[in-house]
């Protein structure tokens, strides 16, 4: 089998990719977020949904517009993106790209917080669910082909393999973020997967990285 009834490769197959940061409200005003573009994100969709893929993209706040013919949900927390991706699944495919804020607050402020004498408030942090490792654990829905990102600043591939076996999904996509990559058009990554050896990309352009992980998605399927 080659390609799917159209004739392109993922024809036929449903993938699910989340993108962008969460955002984690404090007060209504305000609220902890962090520095992701949704760019990387927003190219895989596309990339995949060029391949034929029906695409489901779950993202955070980013000021991208929806890839042509893939199928956008905008959300804001952790939380949201949870529930938004467990309804879109049962998926062939799941990329979860997004950067998750890993806290939330504990106990958000109905009204907006006020400077007072006594100072700065201070901020109860809660950890947020895990939304790849949920989607990886085993089970009738968990898509055949589950990949996480690890976004690193040192000991990429150690940290990269570590997150591979903790959260149980098959590919890794290490990214090394000493190099410029928030809000830049280039990205430097490194492939890691369960059953074969790394394998590294030169740096180049957030939409030839989609393609190229499209197109070993798509290799995957023929396979
Ligand atoms: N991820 C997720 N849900 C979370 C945190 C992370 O789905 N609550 C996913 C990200 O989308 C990414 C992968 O897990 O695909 C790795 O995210 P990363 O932040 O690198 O890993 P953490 O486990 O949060 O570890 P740390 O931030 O401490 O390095
Ligand atoms: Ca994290």
């Amino acid at each position: 089998l080659l390609a799917g009834p159209d004739g392109r490769p993922l024809a036929g197959r449903r993938a699910v990719v989340t993108a962008g940061p969460t955002f984690e409200p404090i007060d209504p005003v305000r609220g902890l977020t962090n520095r992701s573009s949704g760019k990387q994100g927003y190219a895989i969709a596309q990339a995949l949904a060029d391949l034929g893929a029906r695409v489901t993209l779950i993202s955070g706040p980013v000021a991208l517009s929806a890839p042509i013919g893939v199928d956008r949900v905008p959300v804001e927390t952790a939380r949201e993106m949870k529930a938004a991706v467990e309804a879109a699944l049962p998926a062939d495919i799941a990329v979860m790209s997004a950067a998750v804020a890993d806290w939330r607050v504990d106990g958000v402020a109905s009204g907006k917080l006020k400077k007072a004498p006594g100072g700065p408030p201070s901020l109860a942090l809660i950890e947020n669910p895990d939304i790849l490792a949920s989607v990886s654990a085993p089970g009738k829905s968990r898509p055949k082909l589950v990949i996480g990102f690890a976004a690193e600043t040192s000991d990429l591939e150690a940290n990269a393999r570590a997150k591979l076996s903790r959260k149980g999904c098959d590919w890794i996509v290490g990214n090394d973020v000493s190099d410029d990559v928030f809000g830049a058009d280039g990205n430097t990554v490194t492939l890691f997967t369960r059953d074969a050896g790394d394998e590294s990309w030169p740096r180049q352009s957030k939409t030839e990285v989609a393609r190229k992980l499209a197109a070993r998605i798509a290799d995957h399927f023929k396979a």
